[in-house]
């Protein structure tokens, strides 16, 4: 299968995936398998979704991993979503966050921490996931997936470091749940930023931006009273802070930004970069990773970019690509090794051709690669390529 910008929808083609637009156990906008046709294009638009997964011949054989199954993802959005409701509730009468709340939010991260143990880790499609009823609630379990796989990389290949120096590889499950339910938090904060200034379609002043810094801060005090773990904590008062000292709210530097808010950055940054805005389009997955490779040592953790840049893929398996010649090609697989060079199929006369493609010195993501090289054409095959789960 791959996956196809709506507006491209031609007539024919088929849907490989349910496309959902209200909450995961409602019936689904289309059902997979269904014939599309030009038609749909409108519908799904003004339905906010703006990428398909169709079935065809230069995505035959091209199988891609969703992060968390069917159950995990039902019980996530409705965790969330009461979650977010409450939240609100708590703001406007001046109480905490209810205890319940939060236990239920800690029984969605370990669900969520579950799956996620058992999905390899390179050539993961970060899918966007439609259904959820803002970007607020979309962004923090998106965010919370990507945190979720770059710690369990680090934690398991690296270790941790207590409060003593000592390194340590016990415990990785639990640690994971903490900072699962951290990272779904995480922007709790936001909900007492008013929508005018969340949701501005431009650039903020500096008194919105003023506002717009209160939101870790203002996350904390809603938690205050929840019993969480400092860890906890930890992401929802320091996600912006960054290890050269130009974060907010406090522009802590250093080892002052403890390791859990320094995952959360990288997540949060490549989730904001690569999600769809009321003031920018989507980046692609290649202008995300750039931005966080951009700031690796110094707004970022070189250790914790080092372990995103195994994981995700600036030219994911199944995404579309315009090739320097105008063409257009398919992603058939990704080395993580070399990440920028990928393997891309695309149909000539009739027939599918695979070359690999050096976008290293592509600058614009998927637009402007400088040079393509040709290799000579690998058989298709039905195993799916290395480094994809089937
Ligand atoms: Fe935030």
């Amino acid at each position: 299968m791959r996956l196809i910008s709506s507006r491209s929808i031609r007539d024919g083609v088929e849907l490989a995936r349910d496309v959902v637009a209200g909450p995961p156990g409602t019936a689904p906008l289309l059902r997979a398998g269904v014939r599309l046709s030009e038609r749909y294009v409108g519908l799904l638009t003004r339905s906010g979704i703006g990428s398909v997964w169709i079935e065809d011949e230069l995505g035959a054989d091209l199988e891609i991993a969703e992060p968390l199954t069917a159950e995990t993802r039902g019980k996530v959005h409705r965790a969330t979503g009461e979650a977010l409701r409450e939240a609100s509730a708590a703001l406007r009468s001046g109480s905490g966050m209810p205890n319940a709340v939060v236990d239920s939010l800690a029984g969605v991260a370990e669900a969520m921490v579950g799956d996620l143990l058992d999905v390899p880790d390179a050539a993961l499609v970060l899918e966007d996931l439609h259904s959820f009823d803002s970007y607020t609630h979309r962004h923090s379990v998106q965010v919370t997936v990507l945190g979720l796989l770059i710690a369990r990389r680090i934690w398991s290949q690296d270790g941790w470091t207590d409060f003593r120096g000592n390194r340590r590889r016990d415990r990785l499950e639990g640690r994971l749940r903490k900072l699962g339910l951290g990272l779904l938090i995480h922007d709790v904060g936001k909900l007492a930023v008013p929508p005018e200034v969340l949701n501005k379609p431009g650039v903020l002043t500096p008194e919105e931006m003023a506002v717009m810094r209160t939101h870790p801060d203002a996350g904390v005090e809603l938690l205050r009273g929840a019993g969480l773990s400092p860890l906890v904590l930890s992401v929802v008062r320091d996600h912006h802070e960054r290890p050269d000292g130009s974060g907010y709210p406090r522009g802590f530097e250093g080892r002052l930004v403890q390791e859990f808010p320094r995952i959360a950055a990288v997540a949060d940054v490549y989730d904001a970069v690569t999600s769809e805005r009321v003031y920018k389009p989507a980046g692609s997955p290649a202008v995300g990773v750039r931005v966080i490779r951009e700031g690796a040592g110094g707004q970022f953790c070189e250790d914790v970019v080092r372990h995103f840049s195994a994981i995700v893929m600036p030219y994911p398996v199944g995404r579309e690509l315009a090739l320097p010649d105008g063409r257009t090609a398919v992603v058939s697989r990704v080395d993580p090794g070399s990440p920028d060079t990928p393997t891309v199929r695309l149909l000539e006369d009739g027939s599918i051709t695979e070359l690999v493609v050096d976008m290293s010195d592509g600058g614009e993501g998927n637009r402007t690669p400088t040079s393509a090289v040709q290799r000579p054409r690998a058989p298709i095959t039905t195993t799916p390529p290395e480094g994809v789960s089937a």
